[in-house]
């Protein structure tokens, strides 16, 4: 009896979620109404960290970025970039064309950044960095010209001028001695001085936030925001000097990195967050820091997931309650897992080949509700991060005294571009939250790399009219 065998299992699917979205996933579902006061936590945030007396104290950093001034086409020229923040190191060498719009790439590099490196001395960091360049370089014939060079340096940085970036702390699994508090511009001549065998001009430091807004400046000028949601998740704008009171000057603009993947690290989040998030937090590198990244970005969501089937599997709601010491081992469910098990139509089959890998005893059931926790997860993740974007749209058009603002967005991040339905529920859910605000969203393509670049030429292009 085919339907009434399926009756059956439909009932029990809907018992065991009935029970756990009670007990476990309720908390991971946040309401409009919650994303609403998360939106204004954060509005009093950007604000202060903004301020010349209360930034010191801020959560979320507000770090001003020095790059006042979008790109207006004229740019031209060749350039180095460097791109650092996540599991590698990419060199390229780029040329910004003014008469077509365009930056091309004429050629790259890819260095892996290994585990040991990531947690080793600053040094041994900053070696591999110039080794990888010096290759780059001789492999290009690049060796007489001295091109300047931008560097997408993706972690929080204190600027005092394009050309001076102190790093706050580390971020994303990195942990190199040595490194924080100092100039990453220094450490990068020292490395380069240390081998000898090249040489580099003038440096641009760019957070990768800023080099995707810029990448996309190019195309359309109304881009004035920068989005990240990957490894690591953050946002920049184009913020009224008046309002930047930690620099000098009240005329025009200036791109702010906002690094709101430390909104909450006062505590300002208890509210929502779970129990699994505190886990989290505790069992990372940095524990204590980046608390609003750890519930959203992609070096943690896999981890989230893994946490609930286990805590799941203990209630006996999943796997009849086996354990599997690959389950219970961290780091066995990457992000990309749930990506995979939330396909439209591949979906469930995809669950089941990864539970088999996880050695786990699955039924139909099973599958289902590991798709569920997956779906909670990464929703929660987009609802977040549109509470947060929805701030900084509303923010800008409150700026600029407008009751309607049309604004741009350049997005780059594995999460967002990779994950079936994230960009879908991000987009609706910030159409919601900021209802005065027409935000168009546009995909960075190597946004890193392209847009560092861009700054050094709007830096030159700025340069060069201020010598006129
Ligand atoms: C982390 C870094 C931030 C970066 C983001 C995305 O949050 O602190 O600087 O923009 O990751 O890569």
């Amino acid at each position: 009896d085919g339907s009434g065998k399926g009756a059956a299992m439909v009932t029990a699917v809907a018992q065991r979620l009935a029970l756990q979205s009670h007990l476990v996933l309720q908390p991971f579902c946040l309401s409009v109404h919650q994303l609403r006061t998360i939106s204004d936590l954060l509005m009093k945030d950007l604000i202060k960290g903004l301020g010349k007396h209360s930034h010191h104290k801020a959560a979320v950093k507000m770090l001003p970025t020095f790059v006042r001034s979008t790109p207006d086409g004229t740019e031209h020229g060749d350039f180095l970039a460097l791109d650092l923040g996540g599991t590698n190191f990419r060199v390229l060498h780029v040329r910004v064309l003014e008469e077509e719009k365009v930056v091309d790439i004429l050629g790259s590099q890819t260095c892996s950044i290994s585990q040991d490196i990531m947690l080793g001395t600053g040094e041994q960091l900053f070696d591999h960095i110039a080794a990888c360049l010096a290759d780059f370089i001789s492999s290009q014939n690049l060796k007489e010209q001295t091109l300047p060079l931008g560097f997408t340096f993706s972690f929080p940085c204190e600027q005092k001028k394009i050309d001076e970036s102190i790093l706050i702390r580390w971020t994303k699994g990195f942990n190199c001695s040595g490194v924080e508090g100092r100039d990453i511009v220094q450490l990068l001549k020292e490395a380069v001085q240390r081998r000898g065998d090249f040489t580099i001009g003038s440096v641009a430091m760019v957070n990768d936030t800023v080099g995707t807004m810029m990448s996309c400046g190019y195309r359309d000028q109304s881009c004035e925001i920068g989005l990240i949601i990957g490894t690591g998740t953050n946002a920049c704008y184009m913020e009224e000097m008046r309002n930047v009171k930690r620099v000098e000057g009240e005329d025009g603009r200036m791109c702010i990195n906002t690094e709101w993947g430390g909104f909450g690290d006062d505590g300002t989040l208890e509210n929502i967050i779970t129990d699994i998030d505190r886990t989290i937090d505790q069992t990372s590198i940095k524990p204590g820091v980046h608390i609003f990244e750890k519930m959203i970005s992609g070096m943690y969501l896999g981890e989230l997931v893994r946490l609930l089937l286990v805590k799941l599997t203990e209630q006996k709601l999943l796997f009849k309650g086996q354990r599997s010491t690959t389950l219970l081992t961290a780091g066995t469910f990457p992000t990309k897992f749930i990506s995979e098990i939330e396909e439209p139509l591949s979906g469930l089959e995809n669950a089941k080949r990864i539970l088999s890998s996880l050695n786990v005893p699955y039924d139909f059931v099973d599958a289902r509700i590991v798709r569920l926790v997956c779906d909670t997860v990464s929703s929660r993740s987009a609802r977040l991060c549109a509470a947060a974007l929805a701030t900084v749209a509303n923010r800008i058009r409150v700026n600029r005294g407008l009751k309607h603002l049309k604004t741009t967005v350049g997005v780059d991040g594995t999460v967002y571009k990779k994950h079936p339905n994230f960009s879908d529920e991000l987009q609706a859910m910030v159409r919601l939250l900021a209802p005065d605000c027409d935000v168009t969203f546009i995909l960075s393509q190597d946004g890193s790399g392209k847009g560092a670049a861009m700054v050094t030429a709007v830096a030159q292009r700025l340069a060069l009219q201020s010598h006129l």
